[in-house]
């Protein structure tokens, strides 16, 4: 019976950590972890990437397989692959190749400098799920 008592008391000292560990409102922390903010700004996203005409170059699930694609070289990337961002493929760097465009001569990626920033911001965090979402299928089997 004693010790029952002593297997209760320390499940709720196990619980009492737990509960400190992950209640600090911290989930940011672990990259796997999506908020229900990002979720919704992801779906933006993916809502303007198809009203400002990104799919006609790079398809619509962004593949680089668009109607117009075959006609670009350098290709419009298949915006899931990581490796395919030359100027950053994170959230930050994606909101500038956007913007601004790519510079270098032949280069077809327009700017898009007249998006307000709260589309410019949807689109780019949309382009980094896409990256994740291949990661994910990749690494199951
Ligand atoms: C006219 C075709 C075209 C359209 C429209 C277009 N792109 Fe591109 N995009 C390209 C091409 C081509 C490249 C590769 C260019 C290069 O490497 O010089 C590219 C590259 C990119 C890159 C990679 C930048 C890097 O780091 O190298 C991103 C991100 C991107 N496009 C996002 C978008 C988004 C978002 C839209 C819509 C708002 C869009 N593109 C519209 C043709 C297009």
């Amino acid at each position: 019976m004693a010790k029952h008592v002593v297997f209760l008391m320390s499940i709720g000292v196990l619980t009492a950590g737990l509960l400190l560990s992950t209640g600090c409102g911290n989930n940011s922390a672990d990259p796997d972890v999506v908020s229900a903010r990002d979720l919704k700004l992801i779906e933006e996203g993916r809502e303007y990437y198809l009203m400002h005409g990104c799919a006609v170059c790079h398809g619509k699930e962004g593949r680089g397989d668009g109607l117009t694609a075959e006609r670009f070289y350098p290709r419009p990337i298949n915006l899931h692959d990581p490796n395919a961002y030359l100027q950053g493929n994170t959230a930050p760097a994606i909101r500038q190749s956007i913007k601004n465009g790519i510079r270098r001569q032949g280069s077809a990626m327009p700017k898009y400098d007249h998006l307000p920033t709260n589309e410019l911001n949807a689109i780019a965090k949309y382009l980094e799920s896409l990256q994740k979402s291949d990661q994910s299928k990749e690494s199951s089997p």
